[in-house]
């Protein structure tokens, strides 16, 4: 069923979030006990707040993330979906993502909405460096503000023309896969429903069930993405 709607479809849209990732050693943010924000509160760490009023913290926080995501890797699921775009049978990712694993694996036409850990930028002036500064403890622009990663903080809105580029792809889906996500964060929840309002066939595959599952037109509950990528690949084969 799964294999017949990718091969049938003629304009897929890949949805992802942190869920893409745990195969790959990163932790995502919302399951029981191994989520980020079991053990932090994102307000305190991952805010404008927390950049201006407790900025050791916040350094903290990212270096440990950007660590993270030079230690691990894409697994073969991202590999999957980079192939499957150069086989034309996806069309375009949209990811909550953070990693730039996507892009790692060679996917092109990548929608991060929440911007990147691969790039720091200054605060004050904007410029922008290689997340090495934070590999490497250096947390100030050579202007003297502070270095923080390009990804959208709480309290922050998200970068305009990915947004509307992301709108226009869910409009345009026939097919749209959700990827390890708990959906539970606006406004990057709503484009799931987007598509599906726009005629889309909805697939959400997740460890556990989202409240758009009543809207999706296929859930997958007990398998983990890396493992139904592999399955549905060697199907199409
Ligand atoms: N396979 C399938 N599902 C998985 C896997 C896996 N290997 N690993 C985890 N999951 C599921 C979890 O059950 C969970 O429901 O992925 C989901 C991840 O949900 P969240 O941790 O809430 O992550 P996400 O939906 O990406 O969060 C959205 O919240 O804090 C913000 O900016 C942050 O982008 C993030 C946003």
């Amino acid at each position: 069923m799964l294999t017949d709607l990718l091969k049938k479809s003629t304009h897929t849209v890949v949805y992802t979030g942190a869920g893409m990732s745990t195969e790959s050693g990163l932790p995502d943010f919302r399951s029981a006990d191994t989520g980020l924000w079991e053990n932090e509160d994102p307000t305190l760490v991952a805010s404008t707040e927390a950049l201006n009023r407790d900025v050791e913290k916040f350094f903290q926080f990212y270096r440990e993330r950007v660590l993270g995501v030079k230690d691990c890797k894409p697994h073969k699921g991202y590999d999957i979906l980079a192939k499957w775009e150069r086989e034309g049978i996806v069309q375009s990712i949209i990811t909550q993502n953070v990693d730039g694993f996507h892009e790692v694996a060679g996917s092109k036409k990548v929608m991060e909405l929440h911007g990147t850990l691969q790039q720091v930028h200054c605060q004050t002036c904007g410029k922008t460096y290689g997340n090495e500064m934070y590999e490497s403890e250096k947390f100030y622009c050579t202007c003297g503000g502070k270095l923080r990663p390009s990804v959208v903080l709480f309290g922050e809105g998200l970068p305009e023309d990915t947004f509307m580029q992301a709108v226009e792809e869910s409009q345009k889906a026939d097919l749209f896969i959700v990827l390890g996500s708990s959906l539970t964060v606006t406004p990057a929840n709503q484009f799931p429903l987007l598509a599906k309002e726009n005629g889309a066939k909805l697939i959400i595959i997740n460890l556990e069930p989202t409240s758009f599952d009543p809207y999706a037109d296929i859930v997958i509950n007990d398998q983990k993405v890396g493992e139904v990528l592999e399955e549905m690949d060697r199907y199409l084969a």
